[in-house]
């Protein structure tokens, strides 16, 4: 599904990626662990397509697209989402008219006509109950006041909307208590893990993991994935630390 190549990319004119490669198929969930600074959010952003993240060598294809090639919104319509570590406050427009636009948009650039009303909110309906979200809550102004956890139940209802085919998920679980922990875990395994998709969880704490358990975990450091393994390593990671990894 997703196939990263030899993958660098600076940031304000500075080398964050350093040759970065990494494949996921598709029923796959990867995660990626590493210290603060190693540049997770960075390989994230420039996959999303982010102005100011400038790749500067190697190839990314997704599902046989060259994805680089792809503007930020073509990146969306063909099925890739990002959640962000920090989701953006939209004050005056509603989560629900939010979740519409997206929704409708991307149909639109798959040639699908527009849901009608009644439409999308069953589809919201049954997306917020997911994620244990009140359909009051998603009235409100985008973001505007949600506690941490709230933001990213809602940024996850969003995803299930979209329906994307990849997700990469960035710090999903910052800011979440236990209840919201395992609520989002659930959430993305409702929504994402199915033959046809995949995630790629960025995190640098093992807990989301007891939740969504990945096929794979990768250690990113460097600019550069340093090692791979199984569910386990996250765990040999939570006990021993980065350094006994990356020295
Ligand atoms: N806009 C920016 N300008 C300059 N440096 C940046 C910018 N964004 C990120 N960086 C730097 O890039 C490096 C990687 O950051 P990031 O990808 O956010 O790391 P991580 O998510 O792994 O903690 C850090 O050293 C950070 O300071
Ligand atoms: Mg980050």
């Amino acid at each position: 599904m997703l196939s990263i190549h030899n993958l660098s990319a600076t940031v304000a004119d500075k080398p964050i990626l350093k040759g970065l490669s990494l494949s996921i198929n598709a029923g796959e969930i990867h995660a990626i662990m590493g210290p603060n600074g190693a540049g997770k959010s960075t390989l994230g952003y420039t996959l999303g397509g982010r102005p100011g993240y400038e790749v500067t060598g190697g190839s990314v294809t997704f599902n046989d697209e060259d994805l680089l090639a792809l503007a930020p919104h073509e990146r969306a319509a063909a099925g890739l989402f990002l959640g962000f570590q920090y989701p953006v406050e939209i004050p005056g427009v509603s989560f629900v008219q939010f979740l519409r636009e997206a929704a409708n948009a991307q149909r639109k650039s798959l040639g699908q006509p527009p849901l009608t009303g009644g439409e999308f909110l069953k589809l919201a309906r049954e997306k917020a109950g997911l994620l244990k979200m009140d359909m009051d809550m998603l009235k409100r102004p985008v973001n505007v006041g949600f506690s941490g956890g709230e933001k990213k139940r809602a940024e996850m209802v969003q995803m299930g909307i979209l329906d994307p085919k990849l997700a990469i998920l960035d710090e999903t679980d910052s800011g979440l208590d236990i209840d919201a922990l395992r609520i989002v875990g659930e959430g993305i395994n409702a929504i994402m893990r199915k033959p046809d998709r995949a995630v790629l969880l960025i995190t640098h704490y093992q807990r989301l993991l007891d939740y969504v358990k990945p096929d794979f975990v990768h250690v990113l450091a460097g600019g550069r994935i340093i090692r791979t393994g199984g569910a386990e390593l996250a765990l040999e990671l939570e006990s021993q630390g980065y350094e006994a990894v990356t020295a």
